[in-house]
């Protein structure tokens, strides 16, 4: 489980690096007391800023994947949640927990899965196939949660597939298509693919990472499965976020090729220290930005945004009542499941 409590503390790098390191623990000092002050408990995703990871952990409040982000929110008494990630999971927090205030730093922080997923097309489609059993990724709208039969997160997507299968369902999958397929491929389901994918995953590079294979080849290939299949392809390991932060700990190489969101590095250095973390290689200079392994979307929580939300009690997600209820069901269906696995939602491909 997350390893949150008994790591070695290990200083954060500053990203942008333009605060001073006065500054900074200022910063952090006045957010902690904020914290106490406004019966608040910080939440944070694996691919936030070091910095705001090393907050949430000496808070008392949580670092981990979008799963366990919304159980630990749910089963938390504080009356606020400051939820550090991307849109989804502060709503996540509010579809769960309708009575606490969830702010956010940043509410601009989407996900291109939620954004290549609406919903009016997302029913459409849904509508066109009432045959299937509709099964969202977390990285989704309320509004599509609300007309999906199950939510999952990449912890539980390939155990729920697998059960639906021996159930005789059909899936309707979206909206990532390269997770939907790699489901596909290992548990055998019947799944019907909405097209959508992550900026980050899809930039990772198949003939890039066979080179740096071969220039390291002790280092294990750690991908989580939002990748290309050709990436995956050459894993040594494929799984959630937490699960490749588990398999840094416990395998035994020194040496780890990458392929997810940077961010994870911190949490990997953290568990498995005298290891060594490579980042995959990415598809490199476009037209108009350089690809890198960094959700745009994750690194709009900073120091400065997460003070100003304590500080303004602003971003506040807010959700439609209705919808909420719609959407409680299969993410409450989502928590059960996991639970029902117990221990068993750490992987996907050993899963
Ligand atoms: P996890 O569910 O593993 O936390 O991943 C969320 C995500 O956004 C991956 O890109
Ligand atoms: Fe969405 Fe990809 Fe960012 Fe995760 S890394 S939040 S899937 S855009």
């Amino acid at each position: 489980m997350p390893m949150n409590a008994s790591a070695p503390p290990i200083r954060p790098t500053i990203r942008g690096g333009a605060v001073s390191e006065l500054d900074r623990a200022r910063r952090i000092q006045r957010i902690k007391k904020l914290l106490v002050e406004q019966d608040a408990v910080l939440v944070a995703h694996y691919y936030t800023d070091a910095d705001l990871q090393a907050l949430a952990e000496e808070t008392g409040g949580y670092v981990s994947d979008s799963l366990d982000m919304a159980r630990f929110g749910h089963e938390h008494k504080a009356q606020t949640l400051v939820v550090a990630g991307v849109r989804f999971m502060g709503e996540t927090a509010k579809i769960l927990n309708p009575e606490k205030r969830v702010l956010m730093p940043a509410l601009e922080a989407t996900c291109s899965l939620d954004e290549g997923c609406p919903a009016d097309a997302f029913g459409a489609f849904c509508d066109a196939h009432p045959d299937r059993t509709v099964v969202v990724y977390a990285n989704t709208s309320a509004e599509v949660k609300a007309r999906a039969d199950w939510v999952v997160t990449s912890s539980i997507a390939l155990r729920l597939a697998r059960y639906l299968k021996s159930q005789g369902e059909k899936i309707l999958w979206a909206p990532d298509r390269h997770l939907g397929d790699y489901i596909r491929r290992e548990s055998g389901a019947d799944m019907l693919l909405w097209q959508g994918a992550c900026v980050v995953h899809e930039e990772f590079r198949a003939q890039a990472l066979v080179d740096l294979k071969q220039k390291y080849p002790d280092a294990d290939v750690l991908v989580h499965p939002e990748s290309p299949e050709a990436v995956i392809a050459l894993a040594d390991m494929v799984g959630s976020t937490t699960a490749m932060i588990e398999a840094a700990r416990t395998r035994p190489a020194h040496r780890f090729i990458v392929a997810t969101d940077n961010g994870i590095l911190y949490k990997m250095r953290q568990a498995a220290p005298g290891k060594e973390f490579m980042e995959a290689p990415t598809g490199g200079r476009g037209a108009t930005c350089k690809s890198c392994a960094h959700c745009p979307w994750m690194a709009m929580n900073s120091l400065a945004s997460l003070e100003s939300a304590l500080t303004t009690g602003a971003p506040e997600i807010h959700i439609e009542e209705s919808i909420r209820r719609r959407a409680l069901e299969p993410v409450m269906r989502m928590l059960e499941f996991a639970a029902s696995q117990k221990t068993e939602v750490l992987g996907l491909g050993n899963a």
